[in-house]
């Protein structure tokens, strides 16, 4: 398998991908969340990183927030709807919702004009609001953002060429707007750390295991243009300036915990919570950001409805959020499913569920309640049901969901107003 955020090939090996990536698996954590998500409780979303502080954040009520972007460079379909999900549903359980539409890196890196990436950027914003997300949201398309142009100017320092190179693979070919909307991108994933947005606080970015490397990197220039330097030790925290000297000094004055001074770290004793939010506190007062590193959630990849990955250049191998909904009806009529050579075969043997593009869509969009998700698995593994059968029954909720959701769509046009969006 290889995977980068611009290319995903072969069969991926979920497990595998945790332990490559460094990873945690989601499952870990279901039971310390309040709620769960259908795609939690099904495992879509499989892997996290440091997705702990979340929890912590939602259980004691203190701010946190989840941001996401989409690249308008093809019009949004159910891949997106599963972004889009996820977003609007830890907006529900309390997260502030920042939603970046990715311009800056569709008219980049797939060469499409200003004036397309505004007008598709508008769907994806409209299929959001039509699928739930609230007025207190914050929407922005990246290249109208000046925090966002001037947040990722001050990253780009931090990082280096040989750096890029090891990270996203980039060669001597590649430019410097393609390298640079990777800044713009780990801005997009920090801004809602700034002080104009309440600060540093936890921050979920939900993505695909394609977008990995943008989290990595992102999580290591959090501490990097930070002015502190925080590392875990046996009964405290080890501070470092990663600017002046002088700021050390500066800490040690103010620190109220026990503490040993050394030329060039401080290490203060006590609850390390406590040391570190008042350290943040103080980096904030001295005009740091006081970054928290960001945390993220992985979802599956979709398989297409034809077989294979689902390409923007084969329409027949997903359901776009603008499709017509007949047209959409013929897609999953013509999907390739987990069913046997012949009906026969089928009623004795059963379907398999894990191999079916249709039963997927079920998993994912189709089916809100659980038990009634286990009884069309168990009608299709105990062959009761067929899949010309099923694949209807699946073809007519598509319908009617793309039939209600381009309805909210036009009512979301109407509605754009009461949003905060920030738009060129
Ligand atoms: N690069 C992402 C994609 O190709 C889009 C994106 C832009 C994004 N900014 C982001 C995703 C911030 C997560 C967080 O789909
Ligand atoms: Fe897929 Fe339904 Fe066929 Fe089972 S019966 S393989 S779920 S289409």
């Amino acid at each position: 398998m290889r995977i980068t955020p611009w290319e995903v090939e072969g069969v991926i090996d979920y497990s595998r991908l945790i332990q490559e990536f460094g990873m945690k698996p989601f499952s870990e954590l279901i039971g310390k969340l309040p709620e769960t998500s259908p795609l939690i409780r099904r495992g879509v979303i499989f892997g996290h990183r440091d997705y702990e502080r979340i929890v912590g954040a939602i259980n004691n009520k203190k701010p946190w927030a989840v941001m996401s972007g989409f690249m308008p460079s093809g019009m949004p379909h159910f891949g997106h709807k599963m972004t889009m999900d996820e977003i609007v549903w830890h907006q529900k359980i309390g997260g502030n919702a920042f939603v970046a539409i990715a311009d800056m890196e569709a008219h980049v890196v797939r060469g499409f004009s200003w004036d397309e990436v505004k007008k598709v950027g508008l769907e994806y914003i409209k299929s959001i609001i039509a699928l739930g997300l609230n007025e207190n949201a914050i929407i922005y398309f990246q290249s109208a953002s000046s925090s966002i142009r001037d947040l990722a100017f001050e990253l780009s320092a931090e990082v280096n060429w040989s750096e890029l190179k090891a990270i996203y693979g980039f060669i001597s070919e590649t430019t410097l707007a393609k390298m640079y909307v990777t800044s713009i991108q780990a801005a997009d994933i920090l801004q809602p750390q700034l002080k104009e947005y309440g600060g540093p606080k936890p921050v979920v970015i939900p993505v695909g295991a394609d977008q990995d490397p943008h989290i990595r990197l992102t999580r290591d220039l959090a501490a990097r243009v930070n002015i502190f330097a925080l590392e875990s030790i046996d009964s405290g925290i080890r501070i470092r300036s990663r600017k002046d000297t002088d700021y050390l000094r500066k800490i040690s004055d103010v620190l109220n915990f026990d503490k040993k001074i050394y030329d060039e770290h401080i290490d203060a004793f006590g609850d390390k919570t406590e040391i570190e939010n008042e350290i943040r506190r103080f980096e904030l007062e001295l005009g740091g950001y006081a970054f928290l590193p960001p945390s993220s959630t992985y979802h599956r990849f979709i398989t297409g409805l034809t077989g294979g990955k689902m390409s923007s250049s084969k329409p027949e191998s997903f359901i776009s959020l603008l499709d017509k909904p007949e047209e959409a009806e013929k897609k999953v009529m013509k999907a390739i499913t987990g069913g046997r050579g012949s009906a026969e075969e089928q009623r004795k043997l059963g379907g398999e569920p894990d191999k079916c593009s249709v039963f997927e869509l079920y998993v994912i969009h189709l089916v809100e309640d659980d038990k009634e998700l286990e009884e069309i698995r168990n009608e299709c593994t105990s062959g009761k049901i067929l899949c010309g059968h099923c694949k209807k029954r699946a073809a007519s909720l598509v319908s009617e969901f793309l039939r209600e959701h381009q309805e909210k769509m036009k009512e979301a046009e109407a509605r754009l107003d009461a949003y905060n969006i920030v738009i060129r």
